[in-house]
């Protein structure tokens, strides 16, 4: 483990200081900040709506005035809005003066006209930023007497509610929604007193980040509809720090829960991760924890009592010690839980999970993040061009994408500040840039929605993409050596392919701050070793000596999901891959001196998404003992003899390693009812009953909470690489400090109040620094990045946060030091796996690589290239159970060349039949075609239900399907839709059931903890 500077990467950090006086106190500030920033980071109370530490300024709600004095004798001064003046040094302004003390109050009782004061029942009532300014401005009673302006709400979607009525027309919504994160679908609508946000008529938000309306709306306008739905308000809630479990970006979140079940995710400010905003997928996506799809018993374990024990486990255990098992590891189990299990059956018995194709990818990505440190996504942020190589960040790891469209702003703010105008002068700076943006280049095998605002895309497939980069590399060595970049074009790439590439490095030239994004989703390793070749180049000597005034180009490569960086950093020469444990299985043994024969396998929370169908079979038919440890049913857990439920990311505690190798922790919210555990729990008790001969110590191993089974890893294991010292709990001592619950909480809104206002108690965890009360303070007195929830005085919204910021926007008040993991390819690195230069000259360069010619053959008979395009709320296996997004996927899609479909007679809008070629399977379905202009013929891209995100780089045959088969189609799809909404009614009414009844276990350290 090596220590981060990821700190350092902060430019909000106090630089430059000036003196400023606020009702003649002097206070030291940041000059390139307005002057609302200023005082609200000397943590000075200033009432404002419009303003946003992220978004900036545009003046529109002028609630942030104040006195500006000329100098120490001025008595009037003039009043300003102070989000839209610039502090100069030795400036005076007045607060509490009653000029604009009074403005201030007039301002919200002019907004409070039409608001409903509807708080009651309002789902934002007690964390809303507009009572806490109604207090702060002292506006306390309501003299307007009138009738009240009323809308029609609008459906927006299953996941967003809307409330119109409450509108302070602050336009923060649609500043967010269109300016910031690039959506079409939202806008203001009127003019005068009647000005509506919404959308043009009722349906879904189409936006990715749109259940940050929730958050950015300083009223309730926009709530989260799966919160609301099961009443709750803020101070019902105890919340932990968590992290989410969706993507590899590894955003910061916080989880609430009530009565033992989660009530919904907020955002966690980390001003180098995800700052203020999530995306759908990590705020709503936390529905899997509480879906109908959840294990909640074990399977062949038997158990007499009324509670499975230790000693039950045993006993259904003991006849397997000492027999050979695998263990498969995952990328969405904690680091413990992988490391563990690793340790358990040996590194030679241990597999990722990974195919073949998957561990080739797996060895190269160790090698580009063992020589390339990722930025974070505040410095991805700073970026001046942008290249994105094969894959759709905007539903993969939605958040970076939304960094990326700020980078774009940098051109305007350059612009802007050349004429003098500050960064967060948002209109000013908009009008400025226009439509022009730092360059994006987007090399891709399908279209995606940052295409709009790319410099120039191209649609390409795998292959060609990989042919592409090889000349773009040779045109930028030829560039650094003086040979300018005009190569003869070789006849393998397209006239406008090489146009392409010729601005790709005209571009890459010209840049200050460039960037390179990539990821696992085409599952080519050639494409890794290829820009693996390009960012040799663009850091050698030579490239930077010829761009003296740059930075280094950086590396952003994605994987999967939530901790695949930290399984990444324990494959090594002797893991397994898939393909080799199906031959072992097929032959009995592993090891071929010793043949020590394969008794079973152990699943670690893995769905083993890229098997087919048969497989399966084949791995079940072939494995004698099958134990799975997972939270949801798939497949693998319907096949298992033995299946232990896990915790899910809210009820256990564990690290996660994000895309740059960032360790963070995540929190147990609530402890899971048993016999639910962390699936290190689960592990301890496969120690002791079936490997005890593996380990080091003989001595029966149980660990009470996260920290001792740290202890234990760090004392047996050399190479395991937490310090366990940096582990946050309190290990089971008094050293509880930081309340879950805001002291808000009274009991009025208890379940059943109307008979008792006395709150069901929630099962306490002891083995962290958490009080299960409103005891304690809000934050730790050490550190403010792990607060279970933001609050400070006067300030229940998330706003306040500001209050626990160096800077606002800044980072964290005596933020910990971020940890980041070592992964080292040189001692990991296969030779087995590993993809040399000379197998990217196997990659196919014939003719058939020019633009329409590709595949030309199969294309005859209606076979492609398919690439798969997974969409945001299906990313990943676990946000499949969320009924939510299931209701999101609607239909299938596929999406061919507008050429093809000419020259087929087909329409746009008309259904095709599917058959995908996996192995030895064939997965059929139907799907709406859509047409794309300029992509190869041979290339189809598709979002299809019955695949799985790792299910790509197939073969594909289209044909016209039968009417017959269109009608059963369509029926199974209405069938799906319909079930998800039973689904969501059903796991609804359930948790109002366990609200009445909830188990009560004084501590929860696991099985025999009742
Ligand atoms: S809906 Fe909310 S965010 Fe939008 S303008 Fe109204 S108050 Fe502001
Ligand atoms: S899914 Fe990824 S991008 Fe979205 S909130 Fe979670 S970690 Fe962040
Ligand atoms: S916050 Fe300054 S005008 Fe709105």
């Amino acid at each position: 483990m090596s220590d981060n500077n990821a700190n350092k990467d902060d430019i909000k950090i106090k630089s430059k200081q000036v003196t400023i006086y606020i009702d003649d106190v002097a206070h030291q500030v940041n000059p390139d900040n307005n002057l609302l920033a200023g005082v609200l980071s000397e943590k000075i109370n200033l009432p404002y709506f419009c303003w946003h530490p992220s978004m900036g300024s545009v003046g529109a709600c002028r609630q942030c005035a104040v006195t500006q004095f000329q100098d120490e004798d001025d008595t009037r001064g003039r009043m300003v809005m102070s989000c839209m003046t610039p502090v100069t040094e030795g400036m005076r302004i007045g607060l509490n003066d009653k000029s604009s003390e009074k403005f201030r109050e007039q301002v919200i009782g002019a907004m409070m006209t039409n608001h409903p004061h509807d708080c009651p029942v309002c789902a934002e009532g007690g964390e809303c930023h507009l009572q806490d300014m109604t207090v702060m401005t002292g506006h306390t009673i309501r003299q307007y007497q009138g009738s009240k302006r009323t809308f029609t709400n609008q459906y927006l979607g299953e996941l967003v509610g809307h409330e119109m009525n409450r509108c302070i027309t602050c336009y923060r919504c649609v500043r967010f929604y269109k300016d910031y994160a690039g959506g079409d679908d939202f806008g203001v609508y009127g003019s005068a007193n009647h000005v509506y946000f919404g959308r043009q008529s009722d349906g879904e938000l189409e936006s990715e980040f749109s259940g940050n309306l929730v958050e950015v709306c300083p009223t309730g306008v926009f709530t989260n509809k799966l919160f609301s739905a099961h009443y709750s308000r803020k101070w019902d809630l105890q919340s932990a720090p968590s992290i989410c479990a969706h993507c590899s970006i590894g955003c910061n979140t916080s989880i609430g829960e009530r009565y033992g079940s989660v009530r919904r995710v907020v955002n966690r400010f980390n001003h180098d991760i995800n700052g203020y905003f999530l995306c759908d997928r990590g705020r709503f996506g936390i529905g899997f924890v509480n879906s109908d799809k959840r294990i909640r018993q074990t399977k062949g374990i038997e158990f007499k009592g009324v509670q499975l024990t230790n000693l039950d486990l045993a006993k259904s255990l003991v006849h397997f010690r000492g027999q050979t098992f695998i263990g498969i590891g995952s990328e969405r189990a904690s680091l413990e839980a992988n490391f563990y299990l690793k340790q358990l059956v040996g590194s030679s018995h241990f597999s990722a999970g990974l195919s073949n194709k998957e561990m080739a990818l797996a060895a190269q990505h160790q090698k580009l993040i063992q020589n390339y440190q990722a930025p974070s996504l505040a410095k991805i942020e700073q970026s001046d061009l942008v290249i994105i190589i094969g894959e759709d960040i905007t539903q993969t790891s939605p958040r970076m994408a939304l960094s990326v469209r700020q980078a774009l702003r940098n051109k305007s703010v350059e612009l802007a500040s050349a004429m003098g105008i500050p960064s967060w002068q948002d209109a000013a700076v908009r009008t400025i840039g226009g439509e022009q943006l730092s360059p994006l280049f987007s090399i891709n095998s399908m279209t995606t929605k940052l295409d709009g605002v790319s410099k120039q895309c191209l649609i390409l497939s795998p292959d060609t993409i990989l042919h592409c980069l090889s000349v773009f590399n040779e045109m930028l060595m030829h560039s650094i050596n003086g040979k300018g970049i005009n190569l003869t074009n070789d006849g393998l790439l397209a006239e406008e392919h090489l146009v392409f590439v010729k601005s790709l490095v005209r571009a890459l030239l010209a840049a200050k701050n460039p960037l390179i994004v990539t990821g696992w989703s085409l599952q080519s390793a050639q494409l890794f070793e290829q820009i693996n070749q390009c960012m040799t180049t663009l850091h050698s000597e030579a490239f930077c000596a010829h761009n003296q005034d740059a930075n280094k180009v950086n590396l952003a490569v994605l994987p999967r999901e939530c901790n695949s960086t930290g399984l990444l950093s324990m494959i090594d020469k002797k893991t397994l891959s898939i393909d080799d444990i199906l031959e072992t299985l097929a032959k009995g043994f592993v090891n071929n001196a010793t043949k020590n024969k394969i008794d079973g396998i152990v699943l670690l929370e893995q769905e083993l998404g890229s098997l087919t169908e048969s497989q399966t079979k084949t791995l079940r038919a072939h494995t004698k003992t099958l134990i799975v440890l997972d939270h949801s049913q798939s497949r693998i857990s319907e096949l298992a003899d033995i299946v232990l439920p896990v915790a899910a990311v809210s009820e256990g505690n564990g690290h996660y390693v994000n895309y740059q190798g960032i360790v963070q922790q995540y929190y147990q919210v609530h402890p899971p009812v048993l016999p639910i555990q962390d699936s290190w729990r689960w592990l301890d008790s496969l120690a002791n009953c079936i490997f005890s001969p593996n380990k080091t110590n003989q001595e029966n191993v149980h660990h009470h909470s996260l920290k001792e089974l740290n202890d234990y890893l760090n004392h047996e294991f050399e190479d395991w690489p937490i310090n366990s010292q940096n582990i946050d709990q309190s290990n089971g001592e008094a050293n509880k400090g930081i309340a879950r619950q805001t002291h808000r909480a009274s009991g009025r809104t208890a379940q059943m109040a109307n008979i008792s206002v006395h709150e069901s108690k929630t099962t306490q965890s002891t083995f962290d620094d958490f009080n299960f009360s409103m005891e304690g303070l809000a934050n730790s007195s050490s550190t403010t990045d792990e607060m279970p929830f933001t609050w400070a005085p006067g300030w229940n919204s998330n706003q306040s946060i500001n209050q626990y910021q160096n800077e606002v926007g800044g980072t964290l008040l005596n933020g910990a030091e971020q940890l980041r993991l070592s992964i080292n390819a040189n001692e990991t690195l296969m030779d087995k796996w590993s993809v040399s230069p000379a197998d990217l000259d196997q990659i196919n360069t014939s003719e058939e690589l020019r633009e329409g010619t590709i595949n030309e053959k199969k294309n005859q008979s209606n076979t492609f290239i398919f690439v798969n395009q997974t969409s945001w709320h299906h990313g990943d296996w676990q946000t499949r159970t969320v009924p939510e997004f299931t209701q999101l996927h609607q239909t299938n899609t596929i999406s061919l060349s507008e050429k093809y479909l000419d020259e087929q007679g087909w329409q746009e809008g008309q259904y095709l039949a599917l058959s995908f070629e996996l192995a030895d399977d064939v997965i059929s379905t139907l799907a709406i075609v859509t047409l794309v202009e300029n992509m190869p013929k041979g290339l189809a891209f598709a979002q299809v239900f019955e695949l799985t995100a790792r299910q790509t780089n197939l073969n594909l045959i289209v044909t016209l399907p039968s009417q017959a088969s269109i009608t059963q189609h369509q029926e199974k799809e209405l069938a799906r839709l319909n079930q998800a909404k039973i689904d969501k009614v059903n796991v609804l009414q359930q948790l109002k059931i366990n609200d009445q009844c909830i188990p009560i276990r004084l501590v929860a350290g696991g099985l025999d903890d009742v």
